[in-house]
C-alpha cells in the first residue's frame, strides 16, 4: 500500500453509504489557498453533510486551520471554490461574507471569551449578527436571554450564567463558545483544536458534546485535531492533510490508527516506503 507521497485524495469510504442524506452544508472543490508567494492548500476535496462530526487531522503547518479559515473568507482562497450554506466562499464580497461567518459558529483552542463579561453575556453575542447595535450594549431582547439560558443548561453549565467567564475552568468556559456557536444558529460549526488545551477527560466530553450537537441539530461539525485516537473515537469521518493537501479521506471505523499515524510520519524515514 503507497500511502505516503500520493498525490491524489483517496476516498476510502466511497463505497459505504453515508450515514446522513441530504445535501452537503459545506462543499470544498479542488481548493487552493495561499499566503503570498507561499501556497499552503492544493486540490483540496470536503463535503461536510449535516450531522456529521468530521475530523481534521494533520501534522502541524499542514493546513488544517487556513482550511477552516477558508471557509469564513478569513484565508486567501487562490484556486477551486469553497461553497458554505449555498455561498460561494472565493472572490465574495464583504456583505456576503458577513452573512457566511453569521452562519458558521466558530470555536477555538482559546475558547475567544471576552473574561470580564458574565458568561450569559459572553453566550448572547453569539446573537448580535441578529439583534443589532442596541444589545452591543447589553439591551438582548428577552427572548434571547431565555434561549441562552436553555443553552447554558444544555450545555451543563447554567448555574454559572452570572459568573465572570474568567472564573471558570476551561472545560467550562469551551462550553461557553459552544454555548455562543449555538446561539448563531448555526448552519455549520467549525471547531479548530477546540479540546487541545483540555485534560483528557474534558477532552472526551467536549467532543462527546459536539457530537451530540451534530446528531440532535442535524448540523455538520468540522473540529481539527492533534490525538489520533481522539478523532477515531469522536468522529464519523476523517480527513488527513499534509502539507497541504487531503491524503486520506474515509470513515471513522475504516482508517485504522496505524495508518492514520502515517500523517505525522518523517518523509524521509525509510519504513514510510515500504508501506
Ligand atoms: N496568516 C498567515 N500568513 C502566512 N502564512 C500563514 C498564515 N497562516 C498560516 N500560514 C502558513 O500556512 C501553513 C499552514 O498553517 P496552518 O496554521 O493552516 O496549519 P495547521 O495545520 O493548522 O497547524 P497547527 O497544527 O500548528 O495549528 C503553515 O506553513 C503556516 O506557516
Ligand atoms: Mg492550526
Amino acid at each position: 500500500m503507497t500511502l505516503l507521497g500520493a498525490p491524489a485524495q483517496r476516498d476510502l469510504g466511497a463505497a459505504a453509504p453515508r450515514p446522513v442524506p441530504g445535501p452537503a452544508v459545506v462543499t470544498v472543490r479542488d481548493l487552493s489557498v495561499a499566503y503570498g508567494e507561499d501556497t499552503v492548500l492544493t486540490g483540496v476535496d470536503l463535503d461536510l453533510f449535516g450531522g456529521e462530526v468530521v475530523a481534521l487531522l494533520g501534522a502541524s503547518g499542514s493546513g488544517k486551520s487556513s482550511l477552516m479559515k477558508s471557509l469564513t473568507g478569513f484565508a486567501p482562497i487562490t484556486g477551486g471554490s469553497a461553497v458554505v450554506d449555498g455561498h460561494e466562499l472565493r472572490g465574495a464580497r464583504p456583505r456576503e461574507l458577513r452573512t457566511v461567518r453569521a452562519g458558521v459558529g466558530q470555536i477555538f483552542q482559546q475558547f475567544n471569551l471576552i473574561p470580564r463579561l458574565s458568561v450569559l453575556t459572553n453566550v448572547l453575542a453569539g446573537c448580535l449578527h441578529r439583534t443589532g447595535p442596541a444589545s452591543a450594549l447589553g439591551h438582548f431582547p428577552a427572548h434571547e436571554r431565555r434561549r441562552a439560558l436553555e443553552l447554558l443548561d444544555r450545555v451543563g453549565i447554567a448555574h454559572k450564567a452570572n459568573e465572570p467567564a474568567r472564573s471558570l475552568s476551561g472545560g467550562q468556559q469551551q462550553r461557553v463558545a459552544i454555548a455562543r456557536a449555538l446561539m448563531q444558529q448555526p448552519r455549520v460549526i467549525l471547531a479548530d483544536e477546540p479540546v487541545a488545551s483540555l485534560d483528557p477527560r474534558l477532552a472526551d466530553s467536549v467532543l462527546a458534546l459536539l457530537r451530540d450537537i451534530a446528531v440532535s441539530d442535524g448540523i455538520p461539525v468540522l473540529v481539527s485535531l492533534h490525538v489520533v485516537d481522539l478523532a477515531l473515537v469522536h468522529s464519523d469521518r476523517i480527513v488527513g492533510l499534509r502539507d497541504g493537501r487531503a491524503l486520506l479521506s474515509g470513515r471513522a471505523g475504516e482508517l485504522g490508527s496505524a495508518t492514520l499515524h502515517e500523517l505525522y510520519a518523517d518523509e524521509e524515514d525509510p519504513d514510510v516506503d515500504d508501506l
